[in-house]
């Protein structure tokens, strides 16, 4: 990128820094200095300076601070040349092309020019489709009442039906080289041929999924005939511009929109986006498919603190609206719901019933409280104490997210008087669910939320076979002897669970390179959150108990399993893989007449393998 530094300057000079800001938010005299609300964090005070003179802003709370590219910039979450252009048409600049011609040597800059190529293309190709593949693409079309205005709002397009349409349009152009499409996602390297690559869209309309800056990073393909065997959607995978839970569909087009309403509907679907702006709601995301992420989340944040969540009024939706609910208070945002008549989606509520009854359920926003009760009395569980029991302690662990300790009271005062309650034993029933949070959320500093690494813990224990346990058990706690021991013996073919193998052969490398395997080490090393917690839980096998009051070492290596990690133990381990090992190679041959002589063998051998 090469803008001459007096061309910054002349632009700079041009946008009076408190004239620019003026333009986004209120800015106030104060003396010498001018003062706002800070659009940077959460605020309600002035901390915000800028110093006309100078030429910077700066905030002496959340300390952001800059010049008058950095300011647009930030907020409004576009590049710098962005800005540079911005400002330079704001104050009437003109700048020449070329000085803006992005630099092709740069691996992202290449990747967006790709996927904004792409974009043009498959949006040109769905203008210039003809005879049968046109009828039935804009039949279908009409049949979804997609109408001209949207596609062209949204930069919908069409993917032939074709192995390379997308392919041979980028070779015939030659500005991209197949390798980078490729990190794009939008071709796929054929299996057979290494040299050989095809589109990944085939047969299919595309919506392009923008940044927030209004950049191309991804597509979705929507399925459109009756012979294509892939999925209703196609999505481009995440690259290096595309991280799935970072992007929101439809937010580089309802920004403003958001900020003006000062709230957000989130959808689930790209169609639903579609459909709504069709009749004029345009404050709307969709998190398209992937379960709302705490990005996602903080991305809405930016923007405006009151969501609305809108999901399809069908199981699966109903359990992501769950979901998202949660990640949104304990976001610590407002939060509202919307439910439609059951089967039905924003995009089909709206294609059947029109705009005005649409309003109606947007005027009638429920409190999570009471679309979770709505969810009670469809199913007939608002009957009995129980139900009701159920419901309350239900709803007080969604309070039990909000952050905000005021707002939970005030949830609380709404439940008791809703349901004729006490207020005293709503407010136990809270206590109890905030410890419980308390615990499960320590130590915060993982990724994984909570729910997951539940799931996650429960997966391990179903398929983790004992003995496996037992060797890293032995890793973690066992002697000088006994780890020597595994290290002659012990083969990684033997064990069978990916994780714990990847674990045990970082031991083995450890205590060779190391002489010693450190468990803080380890969980410092290993990366996968579920290798994490198979690691911690060996190490819990022996550190459960409490204390030996004989201190012992022989006490100290007998936890309450019972379990010594010495010599033996190690021996018997290895024995039991090698018997597991030939068991399974014995029921493989079972029923198999003509292997009569080995199956006898084996049998020998792990007859001889127990006695010893
Ligand atoms: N989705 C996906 N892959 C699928 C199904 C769904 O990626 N196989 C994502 C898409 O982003 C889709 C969203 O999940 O928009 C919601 O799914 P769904 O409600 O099934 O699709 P709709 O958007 O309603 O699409 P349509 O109206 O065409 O059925
Ligand atoms: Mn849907």
């Amino acid at each position: 990128m090469n803008i001459p530094n007096e061309k910054f300057e002349e632009i700079a000079q041009a946008n009076d820094i408190v004239d620019v800001i003026s333009g986004y938010i209120d800015v106030k005299k104060k003396g010498k200095s001018f003062l706002a609300v800070c659009p940077f964090h959460p605020d309600k005070n002035p901390s915000l300076h800028i110093s006309q003179q100078k030429q910077v802003y700066h905030c002496f709370s959340c300390k952001a601070s800059g010049n008058v590219y950095t300011f647009i910039q930030n907020y409004e979450k576009i590049t710098f040349i962005e800005a540079v252009e911005k400002l330079a048409a704001r104050a009437g600049i003109e700048l020449k092309k070329n000085l803006l011609k992005p630099d092709h040597a740069n691996e992202l800059t290449r990747l967006y020019e790709i996927n904004k190529s792409a974009a043009k293309y498959f949006h040109k190709n769905l203008e210039n489709l003809t005879g049968s593949e046109k009828e039935f693409v804009y039949n279908y079309l009409a049949k979804r009442k997609i109408e001209k205005q949207l596609i062209t709002k949204f930069g919908i397009g069409y993917a032939n039906k074709s192995w390379d349409g997308l392919l041979s349009y980028f070779r015939e152009e030659d500005i991209f080289n197949n390798e980078d499409i490729e990190k794009s996602g939008l071709i796929i390297k054929s299996e057979k041929d290494e040299n050989k690559y095809y589109d990944r869209f085939r047969g299919r309309i595309i919506f392009p999924i923008f940044n927030e800056s209004d950049k191309v990073v991804g597509f979705g393909g929507r399925k459109l005939y009756e012979d294509d065997l892939g999925g209703k959607y196609i999505n481009s995978p995440e690259s290096k511009i595309y991280y799935k839970s970072k992007v929101l569909y439809g937010l580089n087009f309802a920004k403003e929109k958001i900020r003006y309403y000062d709230y957000v509907i989130l959808v689930e679907g790209y169609m639903d986006i579609v459909s709504l702006a069709k009749s004029g709601i345009e404050n709307t995301v969709a998190s398209s498919g992937t379960a709302l992420s705490e990005e996602q989340v903080k991305l809405i944040s930016r923007y405006t603190k009151n969501i609305c969540v809108l999901f399809d009024s069908d199981l699966a939706g109903i359990k992501a609206a769950k979901r998202g609910i949660e990640i949104i208070l304990e976001a610590g945002l407002d939060l509202n719901v919307i439910s439609l008549p059951e089967g039905e989606d924003p995009d089909s509520f709206i294609n059947k019933n029109g705009k005005e009854e649409f309003e109606k359920y947007l005027n009638n926003k429920m409190t999570v409280i009471d679309f979770i009760s709505g969810l009670y009395i469809k199913e007939g569980k608002f009957e009995t104490v129980q139900d009701k029991s159920a419901f309350i302690k239900e709803i007080i662990g969604y309070i039990g997210k909000i952050p905000d300790k005021i707002v939970r009271a005030f949830y609380i005062k709404d439940i008791a008087r809703k349901y004729s309650l006490y207020e005293s034993d709503m407010r136990d029933e809270l206590e109890k669910v905030l410890k419980e949070n308390k615990i499960k959320s320590f130590p915060k500093s993982s990724v994984v939320l909570p729910e997951r690494r539940l799931n996650i813990k429960k997966e391990i224990d179903k398929e983790i076979a004992s003995v496996e346990m037992d060797l890293l058990e032995l890793f973690i706690n066992g002697n000088e002897e006994a780890i020597s021991y595994l290290e002659n013996n012990l083969e990684i073919d033997f064990i069978k669970n990916k994780e714990i193998s990847k674990i045990t052969e970082y031991f083995l490398d450890e205590y060779i390179n190391h002489g010693k395997i450190e468990l803080s080490k380890a969980l410092n090393d290993i990366e996968s959150e579920e290798a994490k917690i198979i690691v911690s839980k060996a190490a819990m096998n022996l550190h459960e108990v409490s204390q030996p009051e004989n201190n012992s070492r022989d006490m100290l290596l007998t936890g309450v399993t019972g379990k010594k990690y010495n010599l033996k133990f190690a021996k018997d381990l290895i024995k039991k893989f090698k018997v597991k090992e030939l068991e399974t190679q014995r029921s493989d041959m079972k029923g198999d007449t003509s292997m009569m002589n080995e199956i006898f063998e084996i049998t020998k051998q792990i007859n001889e393998l127990k006695k010893t």
